[in-house]
């Protein structure tokens, strides 16, 4: 069960609806210095575009409309894919706040509720501040209602104008400001909820007599209080929710926050972090009670982690599902699957279309992708598994490559319930290998291997006596052999005694092709293969080297 976490429940809009919510965002964005639009710059995993676009439709107003300019092409692509729902406006010239909304009005039929602006540069703007916004709007009953912070550093914002009482005259932008309203320290952030007629009115007298030649959005307030309207301010105590992102530094010091909020949350809820500095989880993510984050851990997506979990240090998951219990060490994982109990890693790379059983275990340097392994099987050293079904209790030795690719198609193979795979050994999809089957270690396997059978295909060994001597005259190699004969022959004056019998220097013909012996038959060798053991010698004898003839 994931933890609850202590978000308030969105709150929803009382009274008529919303009519229209412009978001702006046809601005170049130079400063980010990026062939992206600025839009597309991600705050915890999503656009900018989609925090503002889900703030504005959380509202359900009747229409949701974007302005575009700069970047248009990619601003709109990304529109069609996360929202649809949306209508976007093309300002061609970017003529100031002013002129994009009197764009956006000309492209929709006549409006009758309120209509409200927002930034789609402002990404911490909540749906509830919105609400918030329309609710106080509607309370005080002016034309206006702008959205304000209090901020240490002003610069560069509008400045709210307030007469006695409180009553906002006008907003005043820093470099139209004199001295004394340049100290105002309360901002506009440019996020407004209008009365249609009051915009209607405003937007058509605008004119371009300022510093900047644009039209300013801004100018409606003061054209409001001149046509005898009121209007209202309504101040956030949050200032981040103003606060739009315009170059690199500002987009990581805002990711750095998002995140900061939401590992707060996650550890009031009952998760450990150990460092929240380095931990990063995005608001999509669930978690729950005792789960342990540790150093260097990126949750992303739909992640969800399950009670008791532990995570790193150095892990990323991104829409993956973590069982109960499970432990995930330095991982790299996306759209996998892992089950109670399970351990991975470290340094696992589970791609997508893994599934881990409950108790499973997908050890160090371990690759998968489209790979079902079943409860309590292990896949622990240096393996990768594509494409394939491992049975449960089932056991992968070291270096098992599951080669499922030839080039042109990709086939699946499979093991067994409790089927043991031997070391540095390669199936070549499709295969099967049934329950409670063996493969010996270093095998080639190319064909179907039944229920209690062992598969073998490895050349045989052959040991040349005397080689080293002869071959590597010299070497420490050489040396270190000669003086264990020396032991040998001070123990056994024959020099022989302790020796393990000499396999006689006959070449054998290589077993390339694969056996298979079945359940109760005497195998092809008179030395069965342990597939338990890992087989890890290298013969360095050229097999066209004549000379071990001689010998
Ligand atoms: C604007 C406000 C200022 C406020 C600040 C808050 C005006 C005149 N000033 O200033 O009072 O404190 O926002 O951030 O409104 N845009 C268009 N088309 C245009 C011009 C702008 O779509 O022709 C969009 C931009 O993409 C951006 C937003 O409007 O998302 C704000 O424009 P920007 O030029 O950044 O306004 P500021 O000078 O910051
Ligand atoms: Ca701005």
């Amino acid at each position: 069960m994931p933890v609850s976490s202590d978000v308030p429940a969105n709150r929803t809009l009382e009274g008529e609806p919303v009519s229209a919510v412009v978001i702006l965002a046809a601005g170049e964005g130079r400063r980010m210095h990026s062939t992206r639009s600025k839009l597309l710059h991600e705050i915890a995993g999503h656009s900018m575009l989609s925090y503002a676009v889900d703030a504005a439709t959380a509202l359900q107003p009747e229409h949701v409309v974007v302005v575009v300019g700069h970047l248009r092409e990619q601003v709109e692509a990304h529109l069609a894919e996360i929202a649809p729902h949306v209508t976007t406006v093309v300002q061609t010239e970017q003529r100031g706040t002013g002129h994009a909304v009197q764009v956006a009005l000309e492209a929709l039929p006549e409006l009758t509720g309120d209509v409200l602006v927002t930034y789609g540069d402002v990404p911490m703007l909540t749906a509830d501040t919105l609400v918030a916004l329309v609710a106080d709007h509607r309370g005080a009953r002016t034309s206006v209602s702008v959205l304000t912070a209090r901020v240490a550093d002003p610069t560069g914002y509008g400045r709210i104008v307030r007469g006695a009482g409180d009553d906002v005259l006008a907003i005043v932008e820093d470099r139209d400001a004199s001295e004394a309203q340049r100290a105002i320290d309360e901002i506009n952030s440019g996020i407004y909820v209008f009365e249609p007629q009051t915009l209607r009115e405003g937007l058509a007298q605008l004119r371009p007599t300022n510093d900047q030649g644009e039209l300013y959005l801004t100018d409606v307030v003061g054209l409001a209080r001149e046509a005898g309207r009121d209007v209202s301010a309504y101040a956030t105590q949050d200032a981040w929710q103003t606060e739009g992102v315009n170059d690199r530094v500002q987009l990581a010091r805002m990711n750095a926050e998002v995140n900061r909020r939401t590992l707060d949350r996650w550890m009031r809820a009952g998760v450990t972090v150990v460092d929240p500095g380095t931990t990063w989880v995005h608001g999509s993510v669930d978690l729950a009670l005792d789960v342990t984050l540790l150093p260097g851990t990126s949750l992303e997506g739909a992640t969800s982690v399950a009670a008791g979990a532990t995570i790193g240090p150095d892990t990323t998951l991104v829409d993956v599902e973590v069982g109960e219990g499970a432990t995930v060490v330095r991982t790299h994982g996306s759209l996998a699957v892992i089950g109670a109990g399970a351990t991975v890693g470290p340094f696992a790379y589970l791609r997508p279309g893994t599934v881990l059983g409950e108790r499973g275990k997908i050890g160090a340097f371990v690759e998968t992708k489209n790979a079902t392994i079943g409860d309590r099987a292990k896949v622990p050293h240096l393996t990768y598994a594509g494409d394939v079904e491992i049975g449960e209790d089932a056991n992968i030795g070291a270096g098992v490559i599951f080669a499922n690719y030839d080039g042109v198609t990709k086939s699946r193979s499979s093991v067994g319930r409790a089927s043991f795979v031997g070391s540095d050994s390669t199936l070549v999809a499709p295969v099967v290998v049934g329950d409670g089957a063996y493969v010996g270690a270093g095998s080639t396997v190319t064909g179907d291997v039944a229920s209690g059978e062992l598969a073998v295909s490895r050349a045989r060994q052959r040991n040349v006596p005397g080689w080293v001597a002869r071959k590597r005259a010299g070497t420490k190699t050489a040396a270190a052999a000669e003086a264990a004969a020396g032991v040998r022959g001070a123990a056994e004056p024959d020099g022989s005694a302790d020796l393990p019998e000499q396999t006689p220097h006959v070449v054998h013909a290589p077993l390339s092709d694969q056996t298979v012996v079945a359940a109760g038959a005497a195998g092809p060798e008179t030395q069965q293969p342990d597939p338990h053991q890992p087989d890890t010698h290298t013969d360095p004898v050229d097999p066209t080297d004549t000379d071990e003839r001689e010998s």
